[in-house]
């Protein structure tokens, strides 16, 4: 059986968790929430590619390659380009590829300019507000699909 890829997206500031707001976001770094990732998609066998950059173009063009390259589907934290980005919704919509909505927090708790979502109206699930259990949660989901 060939193993199935599931890119996970992390988009603006999230380079800086560990150390970033730990009272909303945690002290885990990114690469600790990518090893256990790597060691629950190995149990489910999912391979995961984890990337993460502060621009919202280059988020877009990772979600064009995640069809060309024939993933099974997409977590994608878009961090504040969440709350913003037309440009996201409309690269979700277009690559016909189940994306997941992930968030550390939950945006919906927080400030008003936190809850429109535009990921959130093409992304088939959202999991937040789990820290980075919501990164494993999101996984999980998205080997049963
Ligand atoms: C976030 C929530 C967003 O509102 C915020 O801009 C982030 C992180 C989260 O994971 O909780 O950068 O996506």
């Amino acid at each position: 059986m060939t193993q199935r890829t599931v890119m996970v997206l992390n988009g603006p500031n999230l380079n800086l968790l560990g150390t970033r707001e730990p009272e909303i976001y945690g002290h885990d770094t990114l690469d600790d929430i990518a090893a256990r990732l790597v060691a629950r998609g190995a149990e489910l066998g999912i391979e995961i590619d984890c990337r993460q950059t502060n621009h919202e173009g280059m988020l877009v063009d990772w979600l064009h390659e995640a069809r060309e390259g024939g993933v099974h589907a997409v977590l994608l934290n878009a961090g504040a380009y969440t709350h913003t980005s037309i440009a996201l919704l409309d690269a979700i919509k277009a690559i016909q590829l189940p994306v997941i909505e992930v968030h550390l927090s939950d945006p919906e708790a927080r400030e008003s300019f936190r809850h429109l979502s535009y990921v959130g109206m093409a992304a088939v699930d959202c999991v937040k507000g789990l820290g980075p259990d919501s990164y494993l949660v999101a996984l999980d989901r998205a080997a049963a699909l």
